[in-house]
């Protein structure tokens, strides 16, 4: 198989993009964070005063919403109105105000739109929440990734750290614990397992282990060697 897509789906601070990273990486081929381009439509909306749960109000800001992605050094930048803000949207804030416009349905036609284009004509890693039931619905490859909320918060706090930002742990989970609530419950393409999506849990796994596993599921599943 030369052409193949691998579709990493699962909660918040799963593990999901840090493996699909590395994933796309060791395999060479384009990695795509879906999450971030939810997190550019909030970022947009917090910066120009569009409450995020105001529906009408940000599907009248959509049509502004200026958004590149581009492939740097094996990795994923994402710009708004020309502006680099790989960075910026992976505040608590804007991960929250993400959860918030996901539930839109136009945001949603929008985005998945974007992903199926660029999935096309080439090998990916594509990780988000719906990609194994909704994006990418052929992917020869879905994976399924969980892990228990104690786990999660403290990954996401990690992660935070390194970018220096301020965070309260126990508001932390708490807003992961929404955000799973809101993502799993919301009307159009909820997180939910694909019934053809092979589960790992990785709270008691290392990232390289779970990789492996990974690694050995896409030559199980495509034949590569
Ligand atoms: O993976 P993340 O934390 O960067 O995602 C931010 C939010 O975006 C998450 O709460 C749900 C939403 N999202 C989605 O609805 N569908 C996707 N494919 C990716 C993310």
């Amino acid at each position: 198989m030369n052409i193949y897509s691998v579709a990493i789906d699962g909660p918040a601070g799963s593990g999901k993009s840090t493996v699909a990273r590395l994933l796309a990486k060791e395999l060479n081929i384009t990695y795509i964070d879906t999450g971030a381009m939810y997190r550019t439509v909030a970022l947009y909306c917090i910066n120009n005063g569009v409450d995020t749960k105001n529906r009408k109000d940000v599907v009248k800001a959509l049509n502004s919403v200026q958004m590149d992605i581009k492939q740097e050094n094996g990795g994923q930048k994402i710009f708004l109105s020309g502006v680099d803000v790989t960075n910026e949207i992976r505040s608590q804030r804007a991960g929250a105000g993400a959860s918030d416009v996901a539930v839109i349905k136009e945001v949603r036609e929008k985005l998945v739109d974007m992903q199926r284009k660029m999935a096309q004509g080439m090998s990916v890693v594509m990780d988000g929440r719906d990609i194994g039931t909704n994006v990418l619905l052929n992917a020869p490859v879905k994976i399924f990734l969980s892990a228990s909320a104690e786990e999660r918060a403290k990954r996401r706090c990690g992660e935070l750290d390194k970018l220096g930002l301020k965070y309260d742990f126990e508001s932390v989970k708490k807003q992961i614990e929404q955000r799973d609530f809101n993502d799993m419950n919301r009307e159009f393409n909820p997180l939910k397992k694909a019934d053809d999506a092979v589960e790992i849990d990785t709270t008691f796994l290392s990232i390289e282990q779970v990789k492996n596993k990974i690694i050995d599921i896409i030559k199980q599943k495509t034949g590569m060697k």
